[in-house]
């Protein structure tokens, strides 16, 4: 094995030639992160039969990919956090005991790579070089995994600078478990369709992903660096590492405040983070700017305030319903130098996806390759379809967003996709309840989460597929973390998804979100002003939201979209329940306290279920 001269890590070379040994590719490459580089892999793929260049002109420099049919999500059955103890890895993660799982890997991946090149990825999560930024080295098979990481991370030699001689990185090990014997006939995704594990050793800090070359599953900087991975070590270290975009709100004033948001994966964060704001607030001036929009990573500073910065370099972002109607700034970001996976493919060369802007195509090739017509009964894109796009490419993107300081957090938004029960937006009384409120949080099932689609599971944070240790312990320190910083960030619940008898959604959404946003920005800023006291946290009344430029939406309307019924909450604690006698052994006993108040806060005041009119 060749090893260029700038790798000067002995560990990290000891660690490379081992996996070598273990895995037996015919070729060993280290990828430097050129662009030269991603051009002639992309090319590579391309004659592979992996990718579809695009038109040219209408889709610059952008490729297609079609996965395995049963290659196209994040598998979460099959993840499995292999901390020392069971319990450290709590109830709602996979477990297995490190030694029997590393046997289990070690024969899966011995010979795994027969007949194909491995790459090593140098790539820092952050800035290169920032305080906050990780390092990783990603071992794969997969230049499709290569190309996606360029884009969607900072890659690149450089990062061995940074890591000069003993730094410390994360070793990642990816295989799509696909050897191919002498003369076999490659295809052109290549997987194992029935045996998959993606692996974490919390305590080591390693991760080994085995049979898949989807999204969270291989790109291993992500989902499993840095939120399984990162989890713990903000856990350890007294920081955080979530589920969150992060999003700048500049008012006409000039005054700029950051908002960091938790929804489920599918459920709008992309959308949130590039919201355009309706022409009434542009007009005045308002502007919102994106910093992330899928994670975060949150420490306490000197001067008492929280920093946020995003350890990505992309958008891995679900394709399906993004148009220029719905997110403007995602389909700028996506003109050229993409890579799209399981999208439709035009007649003229170019994408295509269910709701995106004009007609339908009159034919198209569906993501699995077969043609299709509007006619046709399945959809031409798969509902999980993604896009990669390098995040510089977002004409809203925010000035700071590659600051390795990060930017400070005043609010923090939880929400999930309910068609009822929970109000288009409130505010916790206190950090200890907002815990609670995030910790509680439920979400419908989508094509991007594993379970029944439509049925509602409890998503803590929307962190469930994400936290690299026991839930409860999250609890803890989130509690923990708020009490050591003297004005903690407000924290708001929202839900954009709420339905009425019909189905059809009570909240048009979208741009409109802005109104409820700047009502957070308000209240994140302190003061009891603009709002009043409801049983489950503060709410805007009718006129505490700015309406301007929105017709058809009536007052009776909005209070359909806040009204919160008593006999629902009631259902809502008891389904808590499962979640909370699930982690009874280490949930902190506040969220039970905050639960029995809450009980008798509604019993006490039965009145405030009713809430039709301004109160003023
Ligand atoms: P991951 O990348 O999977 O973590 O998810 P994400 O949270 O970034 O998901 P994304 O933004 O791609 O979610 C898209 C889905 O949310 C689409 O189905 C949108 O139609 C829907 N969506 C986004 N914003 C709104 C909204 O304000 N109202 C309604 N009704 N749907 C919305
Ligand atoms: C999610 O599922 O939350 C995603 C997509 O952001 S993936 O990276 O595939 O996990
Ligand atoms: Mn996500």
């Amino acid at each position: 094995m060749r090893i260029p001269d700038y790798v000067k890590h002995e560990s990290l070379k000891t660690w490379v030639a081992e996996m070598a040994d273990l895995l037996k590719p015919d070729d060993v490459y280290w990828c430097d992160g050129s662009q030269e580089e991603y051009d002639r892999l992309c090319e590579e793929l391309v004659e592979a039969g992996t990718f579809i260049r695009l038109n040219e002109e209408k889709r610059p420099n952008s490729f297609l990919a079609r996965s395995d049919p049963s290659d196209v999500a994040r598998v979460e059955d099959r993840t499995y956090i292999c901390s020392r103890l069971k319990k450290d890895a709590g109830p709602t993660n996979n477990w297995m005991e490190p030694s029997e799982m590393k046997e289990i890997l070690n024969g899966l991946m011995d010979g795994a790579m027969k007949g194909r090149t491995m790459y090593i990825i140098p790539f820092s999560m952050g800035p290169l070089g920032s305080d906050i930024a990780e390092i990783g080295i990603e071992i794969t098979d997969s230049p499709y995994v290569v190309v996606n990481m360029k884009i969607m991370t900072r890659m690149g030699k450089e990062v061995f600078d940074v890591l000069g001689e003993d730094g410390s990185f994360i070793p990642c090990v990816h295989t799509n478990g696909a050897p191919l014997e002498p003369g076999q006939q490659d295809v052109s995704w290549p997987c194992n369709p029935d045996v998959k594990y993606i692996v974490h050793f919390p305590e080591e800090r390693s991760i080994y992903s085995y049979g898949s070359g989807y999204g969270g599953n291989a790109l291993l900087g992500k989902k499993c660096l840095a939120l399984r991975i990162a989890s713990t070590m903000a856990r350890d270290e007294g920081w955080l590492a979530e589920h969150m975009l992060i999003m700048g709100v500049e008012e006409p004033s000039g005054e700029k405040t950051y908002v960091a948001a938790a929804f489920p994966s599918a459920c709008g964060k992309t959308n949130f983070a590039m919201i355009v704001p309706p022409k009434a607030f542009q007009e005045k001036g308002w502007k919102v700017t994106t910093v992330g929009d899928d994670i975060a990573w949150i420490k306490p500073a000197e001067d008492g305030k929280l920093y946020a910065i995003n350890p990505e370099a992309g958008y891995f972002g679900v394709a399906p319903g993004t148009s220029y109607n719905s997110n403007p700034s995602a389909m700028e970001s996506i003109k050229e130098n993409c890579i799209f996976t399981n999208v439709a493919l035009t007649d003229e060369g170019d994408v295509w996806w269910e709701d995106m802007d004009g007609p339908k195509p009159a034919h198209a090739i569906d993501w699995r390759g077969n043609d299709w017509t509007p006619e046709s009964e399945t959809p031409a894109a798969h509902p999980n379809a993604r896009f990669t796009a390098p995040a510089g490419q977002n004409p809203v993107i925010d000035e700071a967003w590659e600051d390795p300081k990060g930017v400070p957090i005043k609010a923090f938004v939880f929400g999930g996709r309910r068609s009822n029960t929970i109000p288009l937006v409130f505010q916790a009384f206190n950090w200890a309840y907002g815990v609670y409120l995030a910790a509680t949080m439920g979400s419908e099932m989508t094509a991007a989460a594993f379970g029944k689609m439509g049925v509602v599971r409890r998503d803590p944070f929307a962190m469930l597929p994400f936290a690299g240790y026991h839930m409860g312990d999250y609890f803890n320190h989130w509690l923990s973390f708020g009490r050591k910083i003297p004005n903690p960030p407000r924290i708001f619940g929202v839900n954009w998804f709420r339905r009425d008898e019909e189905g059809n959604f009570v909240w048009p959404g979208f741009g409109e979100n802005m109104r409820i946003l700047e009502w957070i920005v308000k209240r994140s800023k302190g003061g009891r002003a603009n709002g009043i006291e409801s049983p489950i946290g503060w709410m805007p009344s009718h006129k505490d939201i700015n309406w301007d430029g929105l017709e058809g939406f009536t007052k009776e309307d909005f209070y359909k979209a806040m009204s919160i019924d008593k006999s629902d909450w009631d259902k809502e604690l008891l389904e808590t329940d499962e979640l909370f006698i699930k982690l009874y052994d280490r949930i902190p006993k506040e969220m039970m306290a905050i639960k029995a108040l809450m009980l008798s806060g509604m019993w006490r005041s039965p009145d405030h279920w009713e809430m039709k009119g301004d109160p003023t």
